[in-house]
């Protein structure tokens, strides 16, 4: 296995209050010590990105912490007529390293296919936030066995015409929808096989070197509970965690058992 990093999100999604927000930041940043090895990113909804890096006493993009900070989602435009919509560039600007791209709420909630995905990547990469890239199948999907072909879909669509190069630095989510806000948690084998078939895909866009360095993180119900036998699959790099990342101690032992792995 190559020597990949560790790297834990959460993904706040549309949670939390300005100061409810600044106290968690401030809480994951105090424990992050304890997570050594572990790349800690917060994505709270864009209104407090800049709250939310003055808790961590973000400068330059960095925590004296490590945490950094990423996005939920972008425009692929660099500036214009588009109400509501937030350029990859201010994202930049107000102090984040990365940005989530094509979670299935987006995809399901907001229309985001493929296609609008790999414009989104492509935007991201050249403002150079890092994308994190979600995939996953739904459980009908599931049920009529079509995982791996959704998945590689999703792959080859939203990762079209990337350089080796831009590959190598991305980062994948693989989030099962039917275990999104659930409780319901993939078995470790059932992530450790589509991690696999993720990383078989992107050697596919590229080469197998290249898909060996790609951060895979896995995301869906992810709690303490069950992070640590998640994280000791040879493919699972990381979590996006949603419901458990709004409780400081529950993200921390996360992250803690990824540490523990490596
Ligand atoms: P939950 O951890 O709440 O299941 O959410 C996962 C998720 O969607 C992270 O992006």
């Amino acid at each position: 296995m190559a020597d990949r990093r560790r790297i834990v999100a959460g993904n706040w999604k549309m949670n939390l209050d300005h100061a409810a927000a600044v106290e968690l930041a401030k809480g994951v940043a105090a424990g992050a010590g304890k997570c050594g090895g572990v790349d800690l990113i917060l994505c709270p909804p864009a209104v407090y990105l800049e709250a939310v890096a003055a808790a961590i006493d973000l400068t330059d993009g960095a925590s004296p912490s490590g945490v950094t900070l990423g996005g939920q989602n972008l425009h692929d435009q660099p500036k214009g007529a588009f109400t509501g919509e937030i350029a990859p560039a201010m994202l930049v600007d107000i102090g984040c390293r990365s940005c989530i791209l094509g979670h299935s709420e987006r995809r399901t909630l907001f229309g985001e296919t493929d296609a609008i995905v790999n414009t989104k990547t492509k935007a991201a990469l050249a403002a150079g936030l890092t994308p994190i890239v979600c995939v996953g199948e739904t459980l009908e999907e599931r049920e009529q066995n079509r995982t791996a072909d959704v998945v590689a879909a999703q792959i080859q669509g939203s990762l079209a015409g990337l350089s080796a190069a831009e590959l190598a630095g991305i980062i994948i989510a693989y989030e099962p929808v039917w275990a999104i806000g659930t409780g319901k948690v993939a078995t470790p084998e059932q992530a450790q096989e589509v991690h696999a078939l993720i990383r078989q895909q992107l050697a596919t866009l590229a080469d197998a070197a290249t898909a060996d360095q790609v951060v895979i993180q896995y995301g869906g119900s992810v709690k303490p509970d069950n992070a640590a036998v998640l994280a000791g699959q040879p493919d699972i790099d990381g979590a996006l965690v949603g419901g458990a990342s709004l409780k400081e101690a529950d993200f921390l032992a996360i992250a803690a058992h990824f540490a523990a792995s490596t």
